[in-house]
């Protein structure tokens, strides 16, 4: 798994029985170099060349989603021969569901030739095909392994874009991108202190909400659209914030309205989307930025827990379900809830490129 952090590769080794919980074997994490991630940044907007820049990169990828298998199964001492398949999403550079296509590099016939391994890509193209979003793609995953009969629960993934899964007792679920997650506050720091993270939140800790940025980025009409809807960078980048700015504004008071939006993105949705929750389980890297975590309690005034809490790690949780997406596409099962990504009916998700 990649998401649109564009931070590096989360591959995980999954063990599946028919009942339990995916049984996480172990897991390796391969940072992008700073060179590739402005590559696929770049490719988020038009450009010269861009085709052949695309499958250049595509081939790249491959060969670092191999280094990251091959890492992975030398960790845990499992032998290639053991493993049934490899569910690889591919760095998404465009999606554009409106326009039919959403486009996550990576070559599949590459990945399935350096590690021998059957190797199933392009996991959102079928769903847009069938008249949906493509995404959020979790939602099914955390439907068939966190949903509780005793429990409302609202599940936040919250990436480079966050995405929130309504998980109600009487199994009515649905999902939805709700905004954004650290994309933003990435870019500020990146920009503004040259740093890839604001480690724990703790540079927006130091600034002051401003009240009337926050709410001109508010405005955007993405927030206030009915579910499904699905997000990414073409509706949340620093070209956007930065046309909400006078330039006036102190770096860090930007850092803390920007980790104010993101939290208000997600618990307003969830008090619209998933109403009556009970409690709100975070995963993905924004579970481990504390400011934002203490923000999420205060705003939603229930309880904000990481995954962990359910038995699932929520650094691995996207990585994790795209191992059971390409273990449903190899079933010949569907991956994708139409409720949550608009789809004409449930569809059989991925391309299979075998060993
Ligand atoms: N210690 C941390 N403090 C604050 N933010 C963090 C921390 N660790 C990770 N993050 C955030 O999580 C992001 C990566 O999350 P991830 O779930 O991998 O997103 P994606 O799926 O979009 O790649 C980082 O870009 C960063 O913004
Ligand atoms: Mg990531």
């Amino acid at each position: 798994m990649s998401g649109t952090s564009l931070d590096g590769v989360d591959a995980v080794l999954i063990e599946f029985a028919q009942t339990a919980t995916p049984r996480l074997i172990g897991m390796h994490y391969l940072p992008y170099a700073v060179e590739l991630k402005a590559h696929l940044l770049g490719l988020h907007l038009p450009q010269p060349d861009e085709l052949h820049l695309a499958h250049v990169l595509a081939q790249e990828l491959a060969v670092l989603y191999a280094q990251t298998v091959h890492g992975l199964l030398e960790k845990t001492g499992t032998p290639h021969a053991r493993i049934r398949a490899i569910g690889c999403h591919g760095q998404t550079i465009r999606h554009r569901p409106e326009a039919g296509y959403t486009i996550q590099l990576v070559s599949g016939a590459r990945l399935a030739e350096l590690t021998a391994i059957t190797s199933i890509v392009d996991f959102r193209s079928r769903d847009i095909a069938a008249g949906g979003q493509g995404a959020p793609l979790v939602p099914a995953f955390h439907a068939a392994f966190l949903s509780a009969a005793d429990e409302h629960r609202a599940i936040v993934n919250i990436g480079g874009i966050a995405n929130l899964t309504n998980l109600p007792a009487d199994g009515n679920i649905t999902g939805f991108d709700c905004g954004p997650g650290n994309l933003l506050m990435d870019a500020w720091i990146l920009q503004h202190l040259g740093k890839s993270v604001d480690e724990s939140g703790v540079w927006a800790a130091s600034g002051k909400v401003l009240p009337d940025v926050l709410n001109r980025l508010l405005t955007h009409e993405f927030f206030a659209a009915a579910p499904p809807k699905s997000a990414g960078r073409e509706q949340f980048n620093p070209d956007w914030l930065q046309s909400h700015l006078n330039g006036s504004e102190a770096p860090e008071d930007i850092q803390a309205t920007l980790l104010e939006l993101t939290a208000l993105g997600i618990v307003e949705a969830a008090q619209a989307h998933c109403r009556g929750f009970d409690a709100l389980y975070v995963c993905g890297g924004g579970v481990h930025n504390a400011a934002l975590m203490k923000r999420l309690a205060e705003l939603a005034g229930k309880p904000v827990r990481s995954t962990a809490a359910l038995g699932i790690d929520p650094d691995w949780m996207e990585a994790i379900a795209f191992a059971w997406l390409a273990k449903q596409c190899l079933e010949r099962k569907p991956g994708n809830l139409p409720a949550v990504t608009g789809a004409r009916g449930p569809r059989i998700l991925g391309a299979i490129y075998p060993a």
